[in-house]
């Protein structure tokens, strides 16, 4: 995706120099700067405070974290130092877990002398991988937005898809997942527009997600979060699309803390509900997603203060609460099965249920 009107990607491996850019996402939107990763421990801080977010991004800078740790040390204990280091950046996302047991499984079996460029060939695949599967459920996600245009009475009319936080080429190497068929639609000429709820209490909708579809020039409309259930009671929304951060076996959707209300508004205006999400954000060890997704715990301080730029340009934290108040600070939230209309995936749309699931289950 482009900025400035120039192609980039949210993380470039460096064969040269065996590093890995980043796009500083906690900069966004007022300053646009990369940063090098060097070692296991510049990727597990840039996850931990968030310079890379979202499922597939997350998973793909870990990969070459997993590089950094064996470059290091490339025996067991340092290959089992790296993976723990890298699994404890972040609770929710299990695309980390995904790209880690990975790059495990392709190093174990080697010599400890053949682990590090091994590793590094695998990391590039990663990212690689991200782009085109995020690619392919984006042509998916065209289809589903091509039937429901084709439905509305005047197929002229802005078709209105309500998002939430960032699931786009920011979230992951490029092109997103939520976002992907939205970029799809926007390049077929669908008149596309986008409400981009602010995503409180980091504000992913407000700096990343009005950004980047500013950069792609999509039409989109900033809202606050609480905004949702009356457009979608208003009828102002065709269709709602999200990413995931873990879907289980059965479907239930952990996304970003918002999420669920959404949904519920959603099924209850009759308004489809589409999670766009690569399979290996299923994590198939888990059934029951309310009850058994991990929930990450962020610091109360996101919530009592807020971060913008002052008159100087500089960037501030100020705080909005009384100096005690005390705050709670749950990252995600979980939409069960029964409130999404289908998942989109780079193999097809599927049901969310276990039955339908199995079809995408990868083979051991
Ligand atoms: O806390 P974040 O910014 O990492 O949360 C991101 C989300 O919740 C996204 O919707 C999800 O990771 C899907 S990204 C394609």
């Amino acid at each position: 995706m482009n900025i400035h009107g120039q192609p980039h990607r949210t993380i470039e491996g460096n064969p040269t120099t065996r590093t890995a850019r980043i796009l500083d996402q906690t900069l966004l939107p007022h300053h646009v700067e990369w940063r090098e990763l060097r070692t296991l421990d510049d990727t597990a801080e840039a996850i931990r405070v968030m310079r890379v977010r979202g499922a597939p991004l997350i998973g793909a800078t870990a990969a070459f974290g997993m590089f950094f740790a064996l470059n290091a040390n490339a025996s067991d204990a340092g290959l089992q130092h790296g993976y723990d280091t890298l699994l404890a950046t972040r609770p929710t996302a299990v695309n980390l877990r995904w790209a880690l047991d990975r790059m495990k499984r392709v190093v174990l079996s080697l010599p400890v002398d053949q682990r590090a460029d091994a590793a590094w060939d695998e990391a590039m695949a990663v990212a690689e991988e991200d782009v085109c599967t995020n690619h392919a459920l984006g042509a998916h996600g065209l289809q589903v937005i091509q039937a429901i245009q084709a439905q509305k009475e005047d197929p002229t009319a802005p078709l209105n898809i309500m998002t939430h936080c960032n699931a786009g080429w920011l979230a992951g190497v490029d092109w997103g997942t939520a976002l992907s068929p939205v970029y799809h639609a926007h390049q077929a000429g669908i008149n596309v527009h986008v409400w981009v709820s602010e995503t409180r209490p980091r504000g992913q909708g407000a700096s990343l997600t009005a950004w980047e579809l500013r950069e792609q020039g999509v039409p989109h409309t900033l809202i606050v979060d609480n905004n949702a259930g009356h457009l979608l009671q208003r009828g102002f929304v065709d269709l709602v699309i999200v990413g995931a951060d873990r879907v289980s076996a059965q479907g239930d959707v952990a996304n970003k803390i918002g999420t669920y209300l959404k949904a519920l508004a959603a099924k209850a205006h009759d308004v489809p509900f589409y999670v766009a999400m690569p399979v290996s954000t299923i994590d198939w060890t888990i059934t029951d997603g309310v009850r058994d997704i991990p929930i990450e715990q962020r610091s109360a301080r996101e919530v009592t203060h807020m971060p913008g730029l002052n008159d100087e340009g500089d960037r501030e934290e100020v705080l909005i609460t009384p100096a005690d108040t005390q705050a709670r600070n749950d990252a995600f939230d979980v939409t069960p099965a029964h409130l999404v209309t289908a998942l989109i995936t780079e193999q097809g749309v599927f049901e969310p249920a276990a039955e339908a699931l199995k079809a995408i289950k990868p083979q051991p």
